[in-house]
């Protein structure tokens, strides 16, 4: 056999196996050239009778026609185990269209942020349900029988009596009543309110809680680590300011607010010219609420916190309406 001859035939075998129409035709084809008494076993023997100098030229032909023919049958294999073959218009050979990679949603990137800077203080995470008991999202945080946000107008009541909780504080409760001291923990989770949507509420938010209590929890304590959080979260030139406030489950109280990531404190639309933005409430746990959940008051101090994810998130990546994070447009949420 000349190389002319074996290039002939490697045109034949690849047309005959093109040509194949069903399933039995490819296997002759593949019998006839692949198979153990096959075309291309003869070939390989006469290798030996090829002149020299055509061998390399010869070797290399056998080989390609052994690889594509192999390959085509492959192919053709495939096309008719697949149910007879491809629909009309469908081209097997094409390569799949890329669907693109999913990315995690902003609010649980900066959930798991947000967690991940406690976790190295040693907090754990806590969790709780999202309905509650009217005990434990206001009896028990010392909440008054008159207090505003457990008005219907505020609060969404179940017909049972039960609430959707309205903000994540519950889980100290939940947690103090299952656990003895020292606790620290921070608990992220959905929370409820009858807010009218709009670029700044929603009904259904965000909050991470934070609980710390042992023997000796001071207000220096609290102090020391959200200035340490927010030096985290914000970066090294972040001011922390501490100011006076109210909450019925913490005495005394404190709003925290960070220099404004814009304008860094020197005043912006942003800050409404203040060069703060308010971030969170915190305070030292009320002795009332140690009392609910059975601690002995005069032996344990703590601090708690809290904060709206959603918030955060807005501002650490230049967010104008809260509405963008739910209605999960994909344009928008691709971004991040
Ligand atoms: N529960 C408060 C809110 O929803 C946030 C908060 C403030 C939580 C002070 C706390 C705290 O634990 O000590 O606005």
């Amino acid at each position: 056999m000349t190389l002319q001859d074996l290039i002939e035939l490697k045109a034949k075998a690849l047309g005959q196996a093109q040509a194949a129409a069903d399933a039995a035709a490819i296997e002759a084809v593949r019998i006839e050239y692949l198979g153990r008494k096959g075309l291309l076993p003869k070939i390989m023997q006469e290798l030996k009778n090829v002149p020299n100098e055509d061998k390399p030229a010869f070797g290399k032909t056998v080989n390609e026609l052994k690889n594509e023919l192999t390959d085509l049958i492959k192919l053709k294999q495939t096309e008719f185990s697949s149910g007879g073959g491809a629909a009309p218009g469908f081209d097997l050979t094409q390569p799949g269209q890329w669907q693109g990679l999913g990315t995690r949603h902003p609010i649980t990137q900066i959930t798991d942020r947000i967690t991940r800077i406690f976790q190295t203080l040693g907090f754990t995470v806590a969790d709780g349900p999202d309905i509650e008991t009217v005990w434990n999202n206001f009896d028990a945080l010392n909440t008054p029988a008159d207090h505003p946000s457990r008005d219907e107008q505020d609060t969404f009541y179940l017909k049972n009596g039960d609430l959707m909780r309205c903000h994540t504080s519950p889980v100290q409760v939940r947690y103090m009543m299952e656990h003895k001291p020292p606790v620290r923990i921070i608990s992220p989770g959905r929370c409820y309110r009858r807010d009218t949507p709009d670029a700044t509420h929603s009904a259904n938010f965000h909050q991470v809680e934070g609980l710390y209590v042992d023997q000796n929890v001071s207000l220096a304590d609290l102090k020391g680590t959200l200035s340490y959080f927010a030096r985290e979260l914000m970066g090294p030139d972040v001011k922390v300011r501490f100011r006076p406030h109210f909450f019925p489950f913490t005495e005394p109280s404190v709003e925290v607010d960070f220099t404004c990531h814009v304008c860094h404190g020197k005043g912006c639309r942003v800050c409404k010219n203040s060069g703060w933005i308010e971030i969170l409430g915190a305070g030292m746990v009320d002795p009332n609420v140690f009392k609910a959940v059975g601690y002995d008051r005069s032996n344990v101090t703590g601090f708690a916190f809290g904060m709206g994810i959603e918030r955060i998130t807005m501002i650490l990546y230049g967010i104008h309406d809260i509405r963008n994070l739910y209605e999960n447009d994909v344009r928008f949420l691709s971004q991040f």
